[in-house]
């Protein structure tokens, strides 16, 4: 069955999904109906509340639209690490009138998301954390949706392609949020998006988006000069109207407060790119195990973001943050889009 080309988009902007809050059915809508494509986010949510959001998309727009799952993961960190991790948390925990979570894994509802995208059939659904098995990203394709994985070295770009991937999604270094490396042990390649993107684009012929730290219309065009047949943006559309970015994550992105960004996994167990705050100063010692530690922090991080407590909340942000501005999303895909 024939699937959706990424390079037949009217624009070759691509509304990174963004699980925890900030995609929304109407963000998805909005950059899909400026002729990029939108994403929904189905990280985190219950299964019930995907279906919601998917039959809501289909509501806003006639256009395509991608969903993304976490691919899950059967690592089982050494429980004496976790434990170190969350006692040097219970102050910090405590002070803001919570305890620190249980840790504990689980599949984020995988088997139930799958079912779901099956029978709405988003036009793309994209994948983070790894790469599924050939049988589930061969059932997407004859189901006519594009699975598209997340990648973000040459080697995962085989893999996935080799596992049946007929598209990719290319994160780079500078990227805001998770890092999607297949093996979440590893610490993540710093080697530029350019050198990965030139690398993979001479390895494959599947439609690649590309993305991780752009900052404007530049960006888009170097990364499109690369290879690219789509740019993926995400912090840009944070602070977007339609987006579901919590005031204080919008606000720490404009206020000029935070200067910088780091690579952490204090809030998660899984390196993630976020505004440099104290919490990430002092919490370098994090081990891997996610989504264990997502679990142990998830109090504080609630509890934080109710006190609007930027010292302590996790806020995603790629290295482009500062150019991030309150806007339609219609205008930021217009704005990065390449003039025809
Ligand atoms: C707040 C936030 C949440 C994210 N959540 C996801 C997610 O659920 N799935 C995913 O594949 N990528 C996720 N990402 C990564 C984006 O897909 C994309 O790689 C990244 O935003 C691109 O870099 P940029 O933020 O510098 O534009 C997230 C990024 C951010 C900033």
């Amino acid at each position: 069955m024939p699937v959706f080309d990424l390079r037949e988009l009217d624009r070759p902007i691509i509304g990174a999904p963004m699980a925890g809050g900030p995609s929304t059915p109407e963000l998805a809508a909005a950059v899909t109906d400026a002729g990029g494509l939108g994403f929904l986010a189905a990280g985190y949510r219950s299964p019930g509340n995907l279906e919601d959001q998917l039959g809501r998309v289909r509501e806003l727009t006639a256009g395509p639209v991608g969903v993304n799952l976490f691919v899950p993961d059967s690592l089982e960190p050494d429980p004496e690490d976790v434990a170190r991790y969350s006692n040097s948390l219970r102050a910090e925990a405590s002070a803001l009138g919570v305890e620190v979570g249980a840790a504990r894994n689980d599949d984020d509802g995988w088997h139930a998301k799958l079912e779901l995208v099956l029978d709405a059939r988003p036009e793309v659904v994209s994948f983070t954390f790894g790469c599924p098995e050939s049988r589930v990203l061969a059932t997407l394709a004859q189901a006519g949706i594009l699975p598209m994985v997340t990648v973000t070295t040459g080697e995962e770009a085989q893999q996935a392609v080799a596992a049946g991937a007929r598209a990719l999604a290319v994160q780079g270094p500078d990227a805001g949020g998770h890092r999607g490396a297949f093996d979440q042990r590893t610490i993540p390649t710093d080697r530029p998006l350019a050198d990965t993107l030139t690398e993979i684009r001479s390895q494959t012929a599947v439609p690649l988006a590309a993305g991780g730290g752009v900052s404007g219309p530049d960006d888009v065009v170097r990364l499109l000069g690369l290879g690219a047949d789509a740019v993926q943006v995400g912090t840009l559309l944070l602070t977007a109207d339609e987006a579901g970015t919590n005031p204080l994550h919008r606000a720490a992105l404009t206020d000029g407060r935070f200067a910088e960004t780091s690579l952490t996994r204090a809030y998660t167990g899984r390196f993630a790119r976020g505004l440099t705050n104290r919490f990430i100063r002092e919490h370098a010692d994090a081990p891997a195990g996610y989504p264990h530690l997502h679990y142990v922090t998830a109090p504080l991080r609630a509890a934080a973001i109710t006190a609007g407590d930027a010292d302590i909340a996790h806020l995603w942000a790629g290295t482009g943050f500062a150019s991030a501005r309150p806007e339609p999303a219609a205008a930021m895909v217009e704005r990065l889009s390449p003039t025809r």
